[in-house]
């Protein structure tokens, strides 16, 4: 078979985007230079000094991981000299980086992007990822502004991640399915492995933090509690899998089946991730690979946003897992304590 890499994929793919063609190919291309630059820090990480924290608080509050910080300097650094993107936002930035230099003055496209996803598990050889999301911009002209960032998951264009894994994987969709690339070192290129990725419609697997258990909603418990339970022909007990690393959680319940769940608890009342940067652009993978994602009641895609950092319950993964979950969430509605 005929190696095709991400380059000649993205030519070849670019009369499906209904606008500005050449423009989000670049973009994507882009992407795939500075993840190549990622994964080979990423890869060195327990030799080069680079490996630690900072000692910095990123806006999250969170202590950032120096691999946090190369990679969202990568990124930015890639998107800024690529020209066309007019703005970015990042998890490692509080507000978000208007572009305005000669090349990005006519740039169509804004992205939003987590640039090191799982970064607890940098230190301990455990897969992390990044994730971004690109949308049209809805300024008119100039630097890109925030209003850009306020749109709807559904308003997409494209959506991505990488994952830095035992081996080094981008998968992206456009709107017309998914499709993921491996790195082959020997050639440094992306060379498309999984073409038209579909997920399991069911999965017996469920990926969620059961050290919370007792700050779960009713619902997510009466759920794990489902799960656990005997039932031949459903081929329950479900397996329990969670890295702590959500690209990888759910890179591997997209090929295999299952479900990530990441809900409210007391501790963390809107959820824990990201709207804008990590739940529309995982959802509009998983939608896109025919599996399903909610906040327990209502579709990822379609929520408002209304600030850059905002958090949001997560359901996602295998269709009738997701429906089966948020069933229980419908009974059992009340908050636990
Ligand atoms: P980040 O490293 O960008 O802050 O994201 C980590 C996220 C997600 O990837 C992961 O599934 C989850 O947080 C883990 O959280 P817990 O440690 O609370 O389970
Ligand atoms: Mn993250
Ligand atoms: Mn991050």
């Amino acid at each position: 078979m005929r190696v095709q890499t991400l380059g000649q994929f993205i030519i070849e793919k670019q009369n499906d985007f209904p606008y500005a063609k050449g423009e989000l190919s670049r973009l994507l291309r882009d992407i795939g230079i500075a993840a190549k630059i990622v994964n080979r820090e990423v890869s060195k990480a327990g030799l080069a000094e680079i490996l630690g924290e900072t000692g910095e608080i990123n806006v999250q509050g969170e202590n950032v991981k120096k691999l946090d910080v190369f990679a969202n300097d990568q990124f930015i650094a890639a998107l800024k000299a690529g020209g066309e993107v007019c703005a970015i936002a990042s998890e490692e930035n509080e507000d978000i980086i208007p572009i305005d230099n000669e090349v990005s003055k006519t740039a169509k496209y804004v992205i939003a992007m987590d640039p090191l996803d799982g970064s607890s598990n940098i230190d301990v050889n455990v897969s992390v990822g990044t994730i971004f999301s690109i949308y049209r911009r809805v300024s008119l002209s100039g630097p890109g502004t925030i209003e850009d960032f306020m749109q709807q998951g559904t308003e997409q264009v494209a959506a991505g991640y990488i994952i830095y894994g035992s081996s080094c994987m981008l998968v992206y969709t456009t709107g017309r399915g998914v499709n993921g690339f491996t790195l082959d070192p020997s050639i440094g290129e992306f060379c498309l492995s999984n073409p038209d990725i579909k997920t399991p419609q069911d999965g017996s697997m469920y990926s969620l933090n059961e050290g919370n258990y007792l700050h779960f909603p009713d619902g997510v418990k009466k759920y794990v509690k489902y799960c656990q339970e005997e039932d031949k022909a459903t081929n329950r007990p479900y397996s329990s899998r969670y890295i702590g690393s959500g690209v990888a959680d759910i890179h591997r319940n997209l090929l295999k089946g299952g479900v990530y769940i990441y809900p409210t608890t007391t501790k963390s009342p809107n959820g824990k991730l990201r709207l804008l940067y990590e739940c529309n652009p995982l959802a509009f993978i998983i939608e896109q690979a025919g599996g399903k994602a909610t906040d327990g009641k209502k579709r990822i895609m379609e929520k408002g946003m209304h600030e850059l950092h905002q958090r949001t319950p997560l359901f996602i993964g295998s269709t009738q897992m997701v429906e089966k979950a948020m069933e229980f969430m419908l009974k059992h509605e009340t908050v636990s304590s």
